[in-house]
């Protein structure tokens, strides 16, 4: 068992694809492009402004450029759905077995973070919504550092605060390039696998493979 356990948010806590998913019928067929492209950019854009040492816009900013650009590529979905969709991104679904694998964790003495792109208040508001806020002793977002994951002084967050060895800290995440981040950084890293991806960034493996985040606890 790690003294730290760390969680990724969007993707590996919080359902993005449920944003889009909840208003399939409205959005038709080019609905699921539309989902795919807004979070390819999104994640595009947050690795470009690292790189180019621009530390001033958040992720909410992002995501709605994003969203703005997935709109001018793909003409067919009505624009008017803009706001229900940001709307539906301020209020993901958990993933269902969120709360209870947490908690048995949590029982087991566990430390518990979570560490993400994500802005403060994006953050605050899905972790209320989910119900773990009394779960986790500690919440980091990259908006407190000024760049994004895979940019090393993110990972060093926890590390910081905790006063830990990178190995003492478990880091799981459902994208595989977060933790192909993580393993580098020295975490131990679990590699969520929700969408059975194959597996990239060979060169920095991740620690276990799980199909979502109830496996943990037989791990303990
Ligand atoms: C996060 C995104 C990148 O929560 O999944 O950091």
């Amino acid at each position: 068992m790690h003294s730290v356990y760390v969680f990724d948010a969007y993707g590996t806590l919080f359902d993005t694809g449920a944003a889009v998913a909840r208003h399939a019928a409205v959005l038709g067929e080019d609905g699921t492009r539309l989902a795919e492209i807004w979070r390819r950019k999104q994640l595009e854009y947050s690795w470009v402004r690292t790189l180019m040492g621009d530390r001033d816009r958040n992720f909410w900013a992002l995501t709605e450029d994003a969203l703005d650009y997935a709109f001018a590529k793909m003409p067919s979905v009505d624009r008017a759905m803009r706001e229900t969709l940001l709307e539906a991104y301020r209020d993901l679904d958990t993933f269902e077995e969120v709360p209870q694998t947490l908690k048995a964790l949590k029982d087991a003495g566990a430390r518990l973070a979570v560490l993400s792109n994500g802005s403060r208040q994006m953050l605050e508001r899905a972790i209320r919504a989910a119900r773990i806020e009394d779960l986790l002793d500690r919440v980091f977002s990259a908006e407190d550092v000024g760049r994004y994951k895979t940019a090393p002084e993110i990972y060093d967050l926890v590390t910081t605060t905790f006063r830990l060895y990178p190995k003492a800290v478990s880091f799981q995440s459902s994208n595989r390039w977060d933790v192909a981040g993580a393993a580098r950084f020295g975490f131990h890293t679990v590699w969520i696998n929700r969408g059975d991806e194959p597996d990239e960034y060979l060169d920095c493996p991740p620690g276990a493979v799980l199909p979502d985040l109830r496996g943990l606890t037989s791990l303990l």
